[in-house]
């Protein structure tokens, strides 16, 4: 068994992908989840997928004397990759504190144990939220950290000051990945995004529209400044994210990166309109999406894409899959948990 990691938020959307990458590249995983905003059953299905159940504790990150309880029993850890964390924008505006308190004392109690039992490696889950509307585009990882759009924004932005100055003050080195927008599920169709409620993100409202769990999608607006008129992203695929991290904390543990902390934007390099992610989705699945247009969602960027030249050159990685492939998984994910492969 290779080196250990901790995974925190490891029965999460990314966090379930990237423990199957890892496992089947031959690393130990442990797992630490509130099971917030998942399910323990994540965990089976993890074990389905890659032959081997991580060890898995319950426990949130905010519980000091639990979490070190945690790194008594695990000190013997190689690196962790930080995902645990609130993360929906429109609830971050409404619960401030909430969300304040969870990602910040959550990664402030992660980092002191860290030092305290000579973990020296975190890889970090950071959102392309911190550029704001960028004013060039594609967007790269020297472009200004504008003022967040949320407090969630706000938290990614807070959490990676607090960890250069960490690095810069301590033997931790980090690396912080700034996603842009994850879709799709794995392969196996095992896992997958688990919205509760009511999905804020586009692609699990287009897969519940198409399922008939919702009655149609809403489109926030189509008065952007952009070829249709609708908002322009990013998405790439959850299982290229996954890689990316399995490749950004090997580069840690080899010790082959170049500065304590690194930063890089993880996305396609491609920008998608709303209108061009549900023609994927027609065009994927034969079937005819019911939407209307509406007004513009608050605290929306118009438009938003990635320059990945530096984590295709440094990182050595490169998206590989495909819009209607990202379709394609996530439409097969939303027929397995109607056919209740999920009993949660
Ligand atoms: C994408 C586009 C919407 C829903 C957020 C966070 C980001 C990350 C991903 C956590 C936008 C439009 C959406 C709908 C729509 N989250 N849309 N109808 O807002 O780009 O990013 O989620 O890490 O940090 O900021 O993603 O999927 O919500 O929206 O028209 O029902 O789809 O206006 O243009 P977003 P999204």
């Amino acid at each position: 068994m290779g080196e250990k990691i901790l995974v925190t938020g490891g029965t999460g959307y990314i966090g379930s992908h990237t423990v199957v990458e890892l496992q089947q590249n031959g690393f130990e995983v442990v797992v630490i989840d509130n099971l917030s905003n998942s399910t323990a059953t994540i965990v089976d299905q993890i074990g389905r997928i890659s032959g081997k159940k991580p060890r898995f504790y319950e426990l949130d990150l905010c519980n000091e004397a639990a979490l070190r309880v945690f790194f008594r029993e695990n000190h013997d850890l190689a690196g962790v990759i930080h995902f645990a964390a609130y993360k929906a924008v429109g609830e971050s505006v409404e619960f401030p504190l909430k969300y304040y308190h969870n990602n910040l004392v959550s990664l402030l109690n992660l980092l002191r144990f860290m030092e305290e039992f000579e973990v020296p490696n975190m890889v970090f889950s950071s959102s392309c939220t911190v550029y704001g509307q960028p004013e060039v585009l594609p967007v790269t990882e020297q472009a200004p950290v504008k003022k967040a759009f949320s407090p969630y924004g706000n938290t990614k932005q807070i959490s990676e000051e607090i960890i250069e100055d960490t690095v810069n003050s301590s033997a931790l080195k980090a690396i912080s990945l700034r996603y842009f927008n994850p879709i799709g599920a794995h392969e196996s169709g095992l896992i997958g995004e688990l919205p509760i409620g009511i999905p804020n993100n586009l692609v699990p409202f287009i897969t519940q529209t198409a399922i008939g769990k919702r009655q149609k999608l809403m489109v926030f607006g189509n008065d952007y400044d952009t070829p249709d008129g609708t908002a322009i992203r990013d998405y790439i695929h959850v299982v290229d994210l996954a890689k990316a991290h399995v490749v950004a904390i090997s580069r840690l543990l080899k010790g082959i990166h170049k500065e304590s902390l690194e930063v890089y934007n993880l996305g396609t390099g491609k920008g998608t309109s709303v209108m061009e992610a549900i023609m994927a989705f027609e065009r994927v699945t034969g079937m005819k999406l019911p939407y209307e247009i509406t007004s513009r969602r608050t605290g929306d960027v118009p438009r938003v894409w990635a320059d990945t030249t530096l984590a295709n050159l440094k990182l050595g990685w490169r998206a590989e899959k495909s819009l209607d492939e990202m379709m394609a998984s996530a439409w097969m994910w939303e027929k397995n948990l109607a056919a209740g492969i999920l009993e949660f």
